[in-house]
């Protein structure tokens, strides 16, 4: 069996960068010796990343683009001002999300748009935009979907909805880009300790306690065993659950 990879000297590029899960993805990979481009839309969050992980890492070169995946265009930038500082992309971490909660009945338009245009667009886009430079390096792409995306929901079918498509769409680009050397991988939380809120408004952060649900830096060692398997491996999916999750569930 082929080592496990070493990932040092490989450019990831993780969407969502600034807050919660994709934060500690950003540092995981650094720590392992990566390059790391940060997008988010928020250009003084991603600054205090980018100086947090320079400063623990004099080695490890940090971009920062703040930009809004939910445009097309913008992504494409995005993608090129990689390119053309790094020269290569060998992971692309889509993880940017957000979620909303309404009746359905009342769930405002806007609010659909914002989730679709986020969860399932800006993933599309990303996606579109970076998979030639995949190819080349035969890297990795990974997807951050949700238990939302193995199960119906009734408190937030649209956010539900956009999750299952990711899964959707994840598998069938590992049935395409499989062939060429190209790993991806679903992710599949639930609860993680982040900003991202509640029904009533709530932050994750601050409704669990330590202990009580997946941390950040879980999800992040997830990713980070997707990316450092052999070459000929692919961690389709991991569902990472907080142990008794199932036991509420059914
Ligand atoms: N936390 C959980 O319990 C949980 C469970 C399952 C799945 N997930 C998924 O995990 C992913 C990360 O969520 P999180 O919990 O870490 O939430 P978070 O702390 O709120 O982080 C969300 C990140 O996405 C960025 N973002 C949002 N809209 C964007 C846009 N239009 N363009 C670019 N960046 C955008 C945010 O930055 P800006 O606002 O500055 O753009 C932020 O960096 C999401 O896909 C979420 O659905 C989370």
């Amino acid at each position: 069996m082929d080592k496990k990879q070493t990932i040092a000297g490989k450019v990831a590029l993780i969407t969502g960068a600034s807050s919660g899960i994709g934060k500690a993805v950003a540092f995981k990979l650094a720590d392992e010796g990566c390059d790391v481009v940060l997008v988010a839309r928020d250009e003084n969050k991603l600054i205090q990343v980018e100086d947090q992980i320079s400063s623990e890492h004099e080695d490890i070169r940090v971009l920062s683009i703040s930009t809004d995946i939910r445009y097309g265009e913008r992504v494409i930038e995005a993608v090129q001002r990689c390119l053309d500082e790094f020269g290569q992309l060998d992971i692309l971490v889509n993880n940017a999300g957000i979620i909303r909660y309404d009746e359905l009945e009342s769930f405002s338009d806007d609010d659909f748009d914002d989730v679709m245009r986020t969860n399932v667009y800006g993933t599309f886009f990303m996606t579109k935009a970076a998979l030639p430079h995949l190819r080349n390096t035969k890297g990795n792409l990974i997807f951050i979907g949700s238990f939302d995306a193995n199960h119906p929901r009734s408190f937030n079918p649209v956010y539900c909805a956009s999750k299952w498509w990711v899964k959707g769409f994840a598998h069938s680009v590992e049935s395409i880009v499989g062939k060429d050397g190209v790993a991806v991988t679903l992710i599949n939380p639930s609860e993680v300790r982040t900003a991202i809120a509640d029904e009533s408004g709530q932050a994750y952060i601050d409704r669990f306690e330590k202990g009580e649900v997946s941390e950040p830096e879980e999800v992040a060692d997830a990713v980070l065993f997707a990316v450092k398997q052999s070459s000929t491996t692919t961690i389709s999916q991991l569902d990472l659950y907080r142990r008794d999750k199932l036991s509420d569930f059914f």
